[in-house]
């Protein structure tokens, strides 16, 4: 099995000082939609979430519900995975920070920072925001009405406290290094700017451990210390491949393929993260993609604002697979976007019940009606047939190369285009006046709309898997050749198609 192709991709592990909102179904999302790419293309794919369950930010939220954070914790937790279940992710474990799995790996890893040299007891004095669980430097702080905040808005403290130090500064120029040799580990490249820039400003050392509070991984040998809640989090990606048994099973997946994180993280995997993992002499993810931030209606996303998107309403109102459609195609992947229910009602009626919807509906009803329910064979060829049969046989691998770079937007506008064509193709070639003129180019006609609507429906699966498999069994197409490679093999001519019924509900409402 060496051959075997693996992919091994992850989402951040959700803090649960609160319940799940958009911006992590979307994040999910984005995992859960390449995971299924990689399967359908035959990869072995293993995709991890999961929960934060540690730290400070926990600690209080707990607190502030009189809550033991166990039980708190317990509580929150599940509200992510119900999410991921509503959501249809496809995620192989979910992972908790307060598992016992977890502090194995976390206590091997610190052991073995220590072995190595890279770990060393200090005092640290300097600024801390809880909410963000981030140390800053002075020069990163402003002050508004008394109070100081981190660049991110969150408030910070001044902590004063015995701690170890991870030895991040002596790892700036070999991150420097690493960066140049592999340009595509943070993307998007705006990404990536920031955090060369940030490195070449001057690294310092990182307090790994905390003493002020208990809610953590205990350090080995000093039980006064919780590590850090973000040596204990990014830990999560090891320690579900089963780390430190460098033969489990699992392990074979490291390093990762993608780390997908929001923009406000990137600092964490990009930098951090792979100092950890080159200081402990472990093989480095090959990319941490971060994508932007929604926004409400234009206004900042936030619990004081009260304008927080529940992911679970939008479903119930619109279902499920036009939001996962929605999100993934109303913004560049990487870029901040905007949520409007405007846009959301325009894009579902006219991109997936009027192109693709009626485009499946129109070419099923008239193989219902014209062809007796059975698909027809191909005749003669027509010189206008390449127009559409080239753009639908290079559609795969196009929306292969937009994946590979994790472009979801571009990828959805290729398979778009593609849905556009079949509608202008369908009305010049006028299968149902031809019924009367010429049967055989009729059958041609709906024959490779056909071919059409199958590779739509295959390469959208990833995207709607549960409309589309709808949609394939309307075409007739068997359970076992609905991946990719299935593609090349045409049906036979006369496969029985059952009785079309739409795909997508038109939306009336008018958004408030
Ligand atoms: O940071 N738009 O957890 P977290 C888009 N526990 N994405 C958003 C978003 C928004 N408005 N709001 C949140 C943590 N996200 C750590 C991670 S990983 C080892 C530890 C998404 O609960 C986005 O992916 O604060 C962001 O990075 C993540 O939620 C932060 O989730
Ligand atoms: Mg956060």
């Amino acid at each position: 099995m060496t051959s075997e192709r693996r992919y091994y991709l992850t989402t951040p592990i959700y803090y649960v000082n609160d319940k799940p909102h958009i911006g992590h179904a979307y994040t999910s999302l984005a995992a859960d939609v390449l995971a299924r790419w990689k399967r359908m293309s035959g990869y072995q794919v293993h995709f991890l979430t999961g929960t934060d369950e540690h730290g400070q930010k926990v600690e209080k939220a707990a607190e502030a519900r009189g809550m033991d954070p166990q039980a708190f914790t317990d509580q929150v937790s599940q509200a992510f995975r119900d999410l991921a279940a509503r959501m249809n992710y496809s995620n192989d474990d979910f992972i908790r920070t307060t598992e016992e799995r977890h502090k194995r790996a976390c206590t091997a890893l610190w052991k073995r920072l220590e072995e190595r040299g890279e770990i060393y007891l200090g005092h640290y004095e300097g600024w801390y925001a809880v909410r963000d669980e981030a140390f800053y430097g002075p020069d990163e702080i402003t002050e508004k009405d008394g109070q100081k905040f981190a660049p991110t808005g969150a408030p910070v403290e001044w902590v004063r406290e015995p701690s170890y130090f991870f030895r991040l500064a002596a790892w700036q120029d070999r991150l420097l290094a690493f960066y140049d040799e592999h340009p595509d580990f943070i993307m998007p490249q705006t990404r990536r700017n920031e955090v060369i820039s940030f490195v070449k400003s001057g690294l310092t050392d990182l307090s790994i451990s905390r003493t002020s509070f208990k809610w953590g991984v205990k350090v080995p040998g000093d039980e006064a210390h919780v590590m850090y809640v973000w040596l204990d989090a990014l830990t999560n990606y090891i320690t579900a491949l089963g780390y430190p048994d460098e033969n489990a099973d699992l392990w074979r997946f490291w390093p990762a393929d993608v780390h997908f994180v929001g923009k406000d993280i990137v600092r964490f995997h990009a930098i951090y993260w792979p100092a950890f993992l080159m200081a402990a002499g472990l093989p480095v993810p090959r990319r941490v993609f971060a994508h932007g931030w929604w926004t409400n209606e234009g206004q900042k996303i936030s619990k004081s604002v009260g304008n927080v998107i529940d992911p679970v309403a939008l479903v119930e109102q619109y279902g499920l697979d036009p939001v996962r459609f929605f999100l993934l195609r109303e913004v560049p992947f990487g870029n901040d976007g905007d949520f409007s229910r405007k846009s959301l009602i325009q894009r579902l009626n006219s991109e997936l019940a009027n192109d693709l919807g009626n485009l499946a509906q129109r070419t099923l009803s008239l193989i219902q009606r014209n062809c007796d329910g059975h698909l027809p064979a191909a005749g003669a060829s027509d010189p206008a047939d390449a127009e559409l049969l080239d753009a639908v046989s290079a559609l795969p691998e196009r929306v292969e190369e937009a994946l590979s770079r994790q472009a979801f937007h571009e990828a959805l506008e290729r398979i778009q285009s593609v849905s556009r064509l079949g509608n202008s193709w369908i009305d010049a070639q006028k299968p149902w006046s031809l019924k009367k003129t010429d049967l055989e180019r009729m059958a041609s006609v709906l024959r490779h709309l056909h071919t059409a609507l199958r590779a739509l429906a295959t390469v959208l699966q990833p995207f709607m898997p549960d409309t589309m498999t709808r949609m394939l069994d309307q075409l007739g197409v068997p359970a076992e050749a609905r991946d990719l490679a299935a593609l090349a093999t045409p049906l036979p001519d006369g496969t029985a198609l059952p009785p079309p019924s739409p795909l997508f509900q038109k939306i009336q409402d008018e958004p408030a």
